[in-house]
């Protein structure tokens, strides 16, 4: 028996029970290519005992919620899978989903879609840097910042989170931020909110003192709010777009997916938010520069599905973590 099933055995049953979606059947996802599951196979030097699970990538190995699923076969049964652009339903399913979820309502032509969130940090470090310039990171943090810093020859500034033991919890080192910022070689600042791996949900107060920093000294912040949705109760995300005001939006960007909120990172769509016209047309020549352009048709649909259909389902999910 593995721990988390151990846990769940432990677990108050009649609560589990009580959700209206299926969350416990076992879905065996050995050989259907999944990478988290391949990954440690790949990666063990001796073959695994049974009751081993992976806690490497963050998908989840829920059903899906089913309101995606049929929606998707309403696609496949209804529509001519050519090449497919974003509907007006789906920019305003992301746009009802912000303003429902996170209190902030971005305008449409901010949206550029991005086949992840990965590709459009590496995309925005290469649009609003050069090669030699110095991004800030607040380490440790989720491992392809680094990558994606060091890979477009930009250098790694590690702006270190304090870990407070005595609060049990990590901080922003606020003195050190504003001499890295002050920096005129440092240029970007990328920053992990909600953070991953140390789990905070950066207050608006904190947030703040960041955006202030930034702008201060002409930093650009790239803010990864990915986990945005998963909040748990008595924290509250707060957009870092939801700070700033039209000039200094000039010097922000906010990238968001659908993918770990409702698991469907196998679709690689998300939604960026770029308000300023020539920022945007920055970032969107990075992409055309490598032929990206259309994300791919069930993408789209999973994302319009879940934001406007999946909303029960992610509350029950919330209460079952
Ligand atoms: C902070 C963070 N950003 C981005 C991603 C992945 O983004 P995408 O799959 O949209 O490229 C992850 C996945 O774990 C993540 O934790």
């Amino acid at each position: 028996m593995t721990d988390w099933m151990a846990i769940m055995d432990k677990t108050d049953t009649t609560s589990i029970t009580s959700f209206s979606y299926d969350f416990t059947t076992k879905i065996n996802r050995e050989g259907q290519g999944s990478a988290k599951w391949n990954l440690m196979h790949e990666q063990a030097e001796d073959p695994l005992s049974e009751g081993i699970v992976p806690f490497s990538v963050a998908d989840m190995e829920l059903p899906h919620p089913p309101e995606v699923i049929t929606a998707l076969h309403t696609l496949l049964d209804t529509t001519i899978l050519g090449y497919t652009v974003p509907t007006d339903s789906y920019f305003q399913s992301v746009i009802e989903w912000q303003t429902r979820r996170h209190n902030w309502t971005p305008q449409k032509e901010w949206i550029v879609t991005s086949p992840g969130v990965v590709p459009a940090f590496h995309a925005a470090i290469r649009a609003f840097s050069k090669p030699g310039d110095g991004v800030i990171i607040q380490q440790p943090v989720y491992y392809p910042f680094m990558k994606a810093i060091t890979i477009n020859d930009r250098i790694i500034v590690n702006n270190a989170l304090i870990n407070n033991k005595k609060e049990r919890c990590y901080q922003i080192d606020f003195a050190d931020l504003e001499q890295k910022a002050s920096n005129p070689h440092n240029k970007i600042l990328l920053l992990c909110s909600p953070h991953n791996p140390v789990g905070r949900v950066w207050t608006r107060n904190e947030l703040q003192r960041i955006v202030d920093i930034c702008l201060r000294h002409d930093v650009f912040i790239i803010s990864d709010e990915i986990h945005n949705d998963l909040i748990m109760p008595g924290y509250e995300h707060t957009t870092l777009l939801s700070l700033v005001d039209e000039v200094q939006a000039k010097h922000t960007m906010v990238c968001t997916a659908p993918s770990k909120t409702f698991n469907l990172a196998g679709f690689q769509t998300s939604n960026i938010f770029i308000p300023d016209a020539d920022c945007r047309k920055k970032f969107q020549l990075e992409f055309e520069k490598l032929g990206l352009g259309m994300l791919n048709a069930f993408g789209y649909t999973a994302c319009e599905a879940a934001y406007n259909n999946c909303e029960v389902w992610l509350e029950e999910v919330l209460r079952l973590i």
